[in-house]
């Protein structure tokens, strides 16, 4: 049995719709419709988004745009906002949203009003930044805290550590942060390895505090802290702070539980960033940039939750992206922001989009007959354009690209900024038009030459553009992408909000450790291929 959507009309639609564009060239569309790059663009709270360099027509949008409504997308998207258990295998609510709503506001879960809690924390989170910031808050020799190391992994890492990097501009620049995540040792040893112990604060940031990643880190910093201070215990109330939801643990760990940040398991990892788990951030940028971040995304909510279909740029966007995904056939999207400071942003989209769509059921539990989410992946520009864009100018597959640029820089020096701004748009209307035959002829490319140079172009790409990088746009850029990976979950109908593709291998991790570490026994059960590599890891090993 089948989820259905594919027999449904507006799929059919589509189907015969995608058979009559399928061929036809941008250049074609745009000769059609010559005010296309006006009319297929779409701004809402100082983000403009530009989707007319897209292989559609307005009868796609217009096709799309009934695909949406036959899913009932706009009650799914209340019903998140509402508080509704929309994480159908986990049984939770999806409340992100909460976590940006103004004091003012009121959202229930379980009969209970959760805003209070979440400007409790952030209060809380305030006071605390504050007292860091300031030099108050001093470690266990009375020394003020110079350097921040936020261990966490996943949800618990890349929105801090994208975050920072974003929003560094705006950081107070005599603290230093680090972030550990990866259970190699490297990432802890490199982190700490110029720090002082005395001046060092570490947050551990873990949703569940289970997760063995972060747990070794955690107690790899305890030792490295109680080694600076001759084993006294009484140090880690003053260098550790615990951001769960998690508190038993928390305490059992050893952090004061009245250096406990929380948050709720409605809260999903990858959509934590503006939670306690954003208290790096925080500390960087202040309490008054932090709750600007939070405006910039409660916008975004805000026009989502509002805007008609045809104006709503993650109703656009995601739809854009099922449109690849399922017509198409397109396997991957590449982010490419023009803005150095949004170097790890593709990174913190990876798990956004691909944890939350990489699914293969129905929320009913059906196999899917239709392809989910798409891979992400990308690297700020102009880089990328001196590595991997050939083989999207060039190359035999088609990738839909997200440009994603800023008209004012925050470091104006020079020229730079119109250097950068011309190569984006350069980039999406080579991808575009590309360069015919005729035109490289005319230049006298010799004939054998020819071929090698004429750029196909009809190669789909989004321009989104907003003033400046700051903490509110931010907040505005990543809710427009969590949105539209939601608007996708709906119309594939899957759960985005679970993520029971990461226990597997962390249960068998946890089989295979001892089986490392054992020199007795040789008796291994695994397959023979995990068999062979465990015994040669022990023999090289020794
Ligand atoms: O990768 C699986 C996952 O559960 C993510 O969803 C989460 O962000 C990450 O692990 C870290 O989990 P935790 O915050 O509980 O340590």
């Amino acid at each position: 049995m089948t989820s259905g959507l594919k027999a449904s009309q507006p799929w059919k639609d589509l189907q015969t719709h995608f058979e009559s564009i399928r061929d036809q060239h941008l250049r074609e569309l745009f000769a059609q419709d010559p005010d296309r790059g006006a009319t297929l663009a779409a701004e809402a709270v100082g983000i403009y988004l530009d989707y007319s360099k897209n292989r559609i027509s307005k009868e796609t949008m217009r096709l799309l745009f009934a695909l949406a409504e036959s899913c009932s997308l706009q009650e799914r998207i209340e019903a998140m906002f509402r508080g509704e258990k929309i994480n159908n295998t986990e049984q939770r609510a999806v409340l992100h949203t909460a976590l940006r709503a103004p004091r003012t506001a009121s959202v229930m879960v379980d009969g209970s009003d959760i805003i209070p809690q979440v400007h409790e924390v952030l209060d809380k989170m305030s006071a605390f930044c504050d007292r860091v910031r300031g030099g108050q808050w001093t470690g266990h020799s009375d020394r003020p805290i110079r350097n921040i190391v936020n261990i966490g992994i996943g949800g618990s890492d890349l929105g801090p550590v994208m975050a920072y990097e974003a929003l560094r501009h705006f950081s107070q620049r005599n603290l230093v942060f680090r972030f550990v995540s990866n259970v190699d040792a490297t990432d802890f040893a490199e982190a700490v390895a110029d720090l002082d112990p005395a001046e060092t604060l570490f947050i551990v940031a873990s949703k569940t505090f289970t997760t063995i990643e972060t747990m070794t880190n955690a107690n790899t910093a305890r030792d490295w802290l109680l080694s600076h201070f001759g084993g006294d215990t009484a140090a880690v109330a003053k260098h550790f702070v615990a951001l769960s939801t998690n508190a038993d643990k928390v305490a059992a760990f050893g952090i004061d539980t009245e250096n406990m940040f929380e948050f709720w398991d409605w809260v999903g990892g990858r959509y934590s960033m503006e939670s306690a788990i954003g208290l790096s951030t925080m500390l960087a940028i202040g309490p008054t940039a932090f709750h600007e971040m939070l405006a910039g995304f409660h916008e975004m909510d805000e026009h989502f939750r509002s805007a008609p279909l045809d104006q709503n740029l993650p109703i656009i966007m995601g739809l854009l992206a099922v449109w690849y995904a399922n017509f198409f056939q397109v396997e991957t999207t590449a982010v490419l922001p023009y803005e150095q400071y949004l170097k790890r942003f593709p990174a913190y989209l990876q798990q956004l989009t691909m944890e939350s769509n990489g699914k293969y059921v129905t929320t009913e539990g059906q196999p899917v007959d239709y392809q989910t989410g798409m891979i992400y992946w990308g690297e700020p520009g102009t880089n990328g354009q001196h590595s991997f864009y050939q083989l999207i100018h060039l190359g035999t597959r088609l990738v839909v690209c997200d440009f994603i640029a800023f008209a004012k820089s925050l470091n104006p020096i020079g020229n730079h900024q119109d250097v950068l701004i011309a190569n984006v748009l350069a980039q999406s209307e080579a991808l575009a038009f590309g360069k015919t035959d005729d035109e490289v002829r005319s230049e006298g490319t010799p004939p054998w030459l020819v071929p090698h140079r004429v750029f196909p172009g009809n190669r789909p790409s989004n321009t989104i553009l907003a003033e400046a990088l700051s903490p509110g746009v931010l907040g505005k850029l990543i809710a427009l992408y969590e949105h539209s990976v939601y608007v996708q979950s709906v119309i594939w109908n899957i759960d985005a909000f679970d993520q029971w593709g990461v226990e597997l291998g962390k249960v068998l991790a946890m089989r295979i450790v001892p089986e490392l570490e054992s020199h007795a026994s040789d008796d291994l059960y695994h397959d023979s291929s995990t068999n062979s590599l465990i015994r040669r890891y022990r023999k090289l090993r020794r």
